[in-house]
């Protein structure tokens, strides 16, 4: 299949990093399509970690271009120092495109993004604070600064004098914080660009030329449906569309280019930051996974939320992507629990839902109802071939097969490339 997208199918970290590297062996071009540096995508080969957060995770095969789309938001500093890590453990960083229409996250984003969430208290988000919100907010209220402003200083310059009064002001007033300085900000900018000209592209041209020279793509997602600005749980979401959808927008293709959609769903669930979670386990089990799965932020290191997999959710995520297959991960961390449950409806004020709720209030009050499977109690993280799994963990992936009503092609058992099950 030329163009497949992958795509987070719960609250992010489903393992998109590690399935899209995965794919890479056979791809010519991935590409990220939304979101930045809030992202944290891990790979690990043969014992090496890498955990990107900009750079598509095709990055480590010498025959992948891989590419940033006019749907992210980029933060300069963080890219080039992204590239520089990435040459020094011998990984050539000089094939990285970036498009001219990426918006370009500003420090007075990241600073908005502290204050606007303090300001907020309780009901934080619990963002990144790496200024996505605030640069996404910009972008469409059609203030923000691009790539290709970098290459004309003059008008460069004039923009972020224009905007920054603006931003002075919110700073100032509503933020009790410090005013910023234009000057020191366009000096260090106008060092970014020349560093990141040979890197910049017309990548709508690039994917467009690749597909019809029947190139194999990867459409690289960031964050995950439930995160999605339109299709998650609102406001507790990121500021742009990891779904499907975003994949064309945010790489510059029509939708019809787009020949599969591949949907990286955890064995369980994990959510950072706040808002509503059926799921959650606030007890020992939900402690287990956090443990045995090292379920910490790879970006802000914080705890991630914990919780039985949750197939409303699933078959909502099935749904808004159009998915056409799914990679399962993390199966490996299941065999620790004697039986295994997944939330297969919500009970809430007398009412059962079997889809994702209309209204967002059921998601806070709801009880799950589960459905109990047998867990299997023995390690499987050395398993390669499918039917050697023991017959439960068959069994359960085959249950969120037929629920999902999609294939599971996918059987990760560990975070290593090679710890992976391919089915059919
Ligand atoms: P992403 O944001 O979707 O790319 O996911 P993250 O990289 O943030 O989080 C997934 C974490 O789980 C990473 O530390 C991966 O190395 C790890 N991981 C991925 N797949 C598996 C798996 O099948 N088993 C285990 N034990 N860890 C995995
Ligand atoms: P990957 O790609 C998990 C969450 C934040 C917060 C909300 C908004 O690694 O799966 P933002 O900084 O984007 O404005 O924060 O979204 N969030 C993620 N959660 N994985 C991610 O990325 C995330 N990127 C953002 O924790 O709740
Ligand atoms: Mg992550």
């Amino acid at each position: 299949m030329p163009v497949t997208v992958v795509v987070g199918t719960q609250w992010g970290d489903e393992g998109k990093g590690k399935i899209t590297d995965l794919l890479s062996e056979a791809a010519d071009m991935v590409v990220r399509y939304q979101g930045g540096n809030n992202a944290g995508h891990t790979i690990v080969v043969e014992g090496q970690r890498f955990a990107l957060t900009l750079i598509p995770s095709g990055v480590l095969y010498p025959q992948v271009t891989p590419v940033i789309g006019n749907g992210c938001v980029i933060d300069p500093a963080v890219l080039l120092e992204e590239m520089a890590t990435l040459k020094s453990r011998g990984i050539d960083p000089s094939r990285v495109r970036i498009s001219a229409n990426a918006h370009l996250i500003m420090p007075y984003h990241r600073k908005l993004d502290a204050v606007m969430e303090r300001f907020l208290g309780r009901h934080q988000i619990g963002t990144t604070r790496r200024g996505i919100g605030p640069a996404y907010l910009d972008k469409f209220s059609r203030q923000g600064i691009r790539v290709q402003d970098l290459f004309d200083p003059k008008i460069f310059s004039e923009k972020l004098e224009t905007v920054l009064k603006d931003k002075n002001k919110q700073l100032v007033r509503i933020y009790n914080s410090l005013a910023m300085e234009p000057g020191p900000i366009i000096e260090e900018y106008l060092k970014f660009a020349a560093l990141l000209r040979p890197h910049v592209a017309d990548t709508s041209l690039m994917i467009w030329e690749a597909i019809r020279d029947g190139k194999n793509i990867i459409l690289e997602g960031a964050q995950g449906t439930l995160l999605d600005i339109d299709h998650g749980t609102y406001p507790f979401v990121t500021s742009s569309h990891p779904t499907a959808g975003g994949a064309a927008t945010g790489s510059g293709i029509g939708p019809k280019a787009i020949d599969n959609v591949l949907g990286v769903t955890k064995a369980y669930i994990s959510r950072v930051g706040s808002g509503p979670f059926p799921t959650e386990l606030t007890n020992e089990i939900g402690e287990r996974m956090v443990k045995l799965g090292s379920e910490f932020g790879t970006v802000t290191g914080r705890r991630r939320r914990c919780g039985w997999l949750d197939i409303v959710a699933l078959r909502y995520s099935v749904r808004v992507n159009g998915l056409t297959e799914i990679a399962l991960t993390k199966l490996d961390i299941l065999s620790n629990f004697e039986t295994l449950r997944v939330a297969v409806a919500y009970r809430s004020r007398g009412d059962r839902y079997e889809h994702f709720p209309l209204q967002q209030r059921v998601l806070y009050d709801c009880t799950p109802i589960y459905e109990d499977l047998a867990g299997w109690n023995e390690d499987i993280s050395g398993i390669r071939e499918f039917e050697d799994l023991p017959i439960e963990a068959r069994r359960y992936v085959e249950y969120v097969e037929d629920a999902a009503g999609v294939p599971v092609t996918i059987v990760s058992v560990g975070p290593d490339r090679s710890a992976t099950l391919r089915r059919r």
